[in-house]
């Protein structure tokens, strides 16, 4: 049966990676979160110290790019794959606010973002890919077959990802949380390489209202009348 890319993008915390994770189940897709890429190169960035003081060593990080290698194993207890920073899984380690608070300008280096998107066209070349990001429409698969963008406000936002890492068992405030949102908002639609912006192509959902459920079923939808 035919294969198709489907693009997810959208701002951050929109819920984008657990509605593209169950579409990728049912279809039976490989899902690609890009960025949990951008997050291990921020991770890998602040465990060698390349970010300190708020100061980031951009040339430094760009010379030791040939050393990071990111995989995704899949995890059958878990239903997903987790991510690993040069054979070590770290999939705990970069759902942080502390790297939230830096992975937007890692995200900003040209040089950062040639590498993962090569390897994000890669990861999607036979198709059969769900593949959520900033960029996915845009850069990394500008014929993909579907493409789909997900807004909401960023209060609903903020208290998705505020409940979700306090059962994670952080502890932080609601304020950070949407402090950070929306600076990392800011910052991606308005960086130069690569802006989060909506493909002219995308169907745009704004979920601030929409269960899991009611997003699957309008994608499936739409899915369907791809293939
Ligand atoms: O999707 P997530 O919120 O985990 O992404 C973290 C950050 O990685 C984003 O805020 C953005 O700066 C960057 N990113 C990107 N391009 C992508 C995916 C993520 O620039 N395709």
């Amino acid at each position: 049966s035919k294969k198709i890319v489907i693009a997810i993008d959208g701002f951050s915390s929109t819920g984008k990676s657990t509605v593209a994770r169950k579409l990728a189940k049912e279809l039976g897709y490989i899902y690609v979160d890009t960025g949990a890429m951008y997050r291990a190169v921020t991770y890998f960035a602040l465990e060698n110290g390349f970010i300190s003081e708020h100061k980031l060593d951009k040339e430094g990080l760009i010379s030791e790019l040939e050393n990071i290698h990111i995989t995704f194993k899949f995890n059958e207890e878990l239903g997903f794959a987790e991510v690993y920073l040069n054979g070590e899984n770290i999939e705990a380690d970069i759902r942080t606010l502390k790297v939230s608070q830096h992975v937007s300008h890692i995200a900003e280096i040209s040089e950062v973002r040639r590498k993962l998107v090569q390897q994000q066209q890669l990861m999607g070349k036979d198709k059969g890919v769900v593949m959520d990001g900033r960029d996915i429409a845009t850069v990394v698969f500008p014929d993909a077959e579907l493409k789909i963008f997900m807004t909401a406000t960023a209060e609903k936002r903020a208290t998705r990802r505020y409940k979700e890492l306090l059962e994670r068992g952080h502890n932080l405030s609601y304020d950070d949380v949407l402090k950070n949102v929306i600076t990392r908002d800011e910052i991606d639609s308005t960086r130069e390489d690569s802006p989060l912006v909506k493909s002219d192509d995308a169907i745009e959902f704004d979920n601030s209202e929409m269960s899991i459920e009611e997003q699957l079923s309008s994608i499936r939808q739409l899915v369907k009348e791809k293939l």
